[in-house]
């Protein structure tokens, strides 16, 4: 499976702080947001990354990433100039994506909770169709919203109802098999001139093909879009990690559990950053893994 992270949009609830920076780049917690994501694809054991980004943040992705080597994966990067739609990644990633299936992530969501490795791992395996993932929430006409029947089977998907119908608001993490490029290269725009995401999704339910899978309620999911949003995203974060002593989305970390480097390569990327308690952890991390 291939993975895309978009990382593009204008940010301009986030003005004056994205004038200048890219949204996904700023920090939550001790890290760049984009690492959040990045950490999702990567504990879905996808290697093959594409990263799409506005030209104007490109140099700067590169120079935090670089071609995700150093991380055991491969991120390629491509420009999205206009936010002309979620939809849109498959057609600028279609090269990327090629006969595969493909995961997508938005680059402002943040995913974590107990569990989370094994329901990816049972869900990239054999997609057939598509798969989404739906978090409860008290404002779900803020998102796309999933209903499903009595048996948890997805019967109908809207994309920010004045009136939802359920409180099941659609995640940024989207999983499909190879049709998905087709689909959203036939896609007409809506009427404010995206490729929307949700009649990608709904192409699939129509069809009996997509799936739901319910996050529930002992799972955080957050996105960083506003100034609030990423305040108690960083405070979130925050908390759990002084509390437990670990970190969420530590890149290096999971690189080195998931078995893309060594522990050799993750204490020598901790020494690079050992100014910082980020690069203290990922070196102490590194040495409680060591053969
Ligand atoms: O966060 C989940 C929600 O994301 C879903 O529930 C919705 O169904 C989906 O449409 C989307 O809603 P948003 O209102 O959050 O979409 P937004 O336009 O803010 O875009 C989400 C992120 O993707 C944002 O960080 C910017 C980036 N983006 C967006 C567009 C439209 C791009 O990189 N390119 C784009 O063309």
């Amino acid at each position: 499976m291939k993975g895309i992270i978009l990382a593009g949009g204008t940010g301009t609830r986030l003005h004056p702080i994205t004038v200048s920076v890219s949204k996904q780049l700023l920090p939550v917690g001790d890290k760049p947001m984009i690492y959040y994501p990045l950490s999702v694809l990567m504990l879905a054991d996808i290697k093959e990354i594409l990263l799409i980004c506005t030209e104007r943040d490109l140099d700067q992705f590169r120079r935090l990433l670089g071609d995700g080597s150093q991380l055991g994966v491969h991120i390629d990067y491509a420009v999205q100039n206009r936010p002309a739609g979620l939809a849109e990644a498959f057609v600028i990633g279609a090269d990327h994506v090629g006969d595969d299936d493909v995961a997508l992530v938005l680059g402002d969501n943040i995913f974590h909770g107990y569990h989370f490795y094994d329901l990816l791992q049972s869900n990239v395996k054999d997609v057939q169709g598509c798969v989404l993932f739906g978090y409860p929430v008290e404002d779900p006409e803020r998102y796309g919203v999933g209903e499903t029947d009595a048996s948890g089977r997805l019967v109908s998907l809207e994309e920010k109802p004045a009136r939802p119908r359920s409180d099941l608001a659609i995640t940024g993490l989207y999983l499909y098999d190879n049709e998905v490029v087709d689909i959203a290269k036939n896609l007409r725009p809506s009427a404010r001139g995206e490729l929307e995401i949700t009649d990608v999704n709904r192409n699939y339910l129509a069809r009996g093909r997509a799936r739901l899978v319910d996050l529930g309620r002992g799972f955080a999911w957050l996105d960083a879009g506003t100034p609030e949003s990423l305040l108690q995203a960083a405070q979130y974060v925050r908390t759990l990690e002084e509390r437990q002593g670990v970190r969420i989305a530590c890149v290096e970390e999971v690189a080195l559990r998931m078995g893309f480097i060594d522990a050799d390569q993750c204490h020598r990327l901790g020494e690079q950053m050992s100014q910082s308690g980020y690069g203290q952890y990922v070196m102490s991390v590194a040495r409680e893994m060591a053969p």
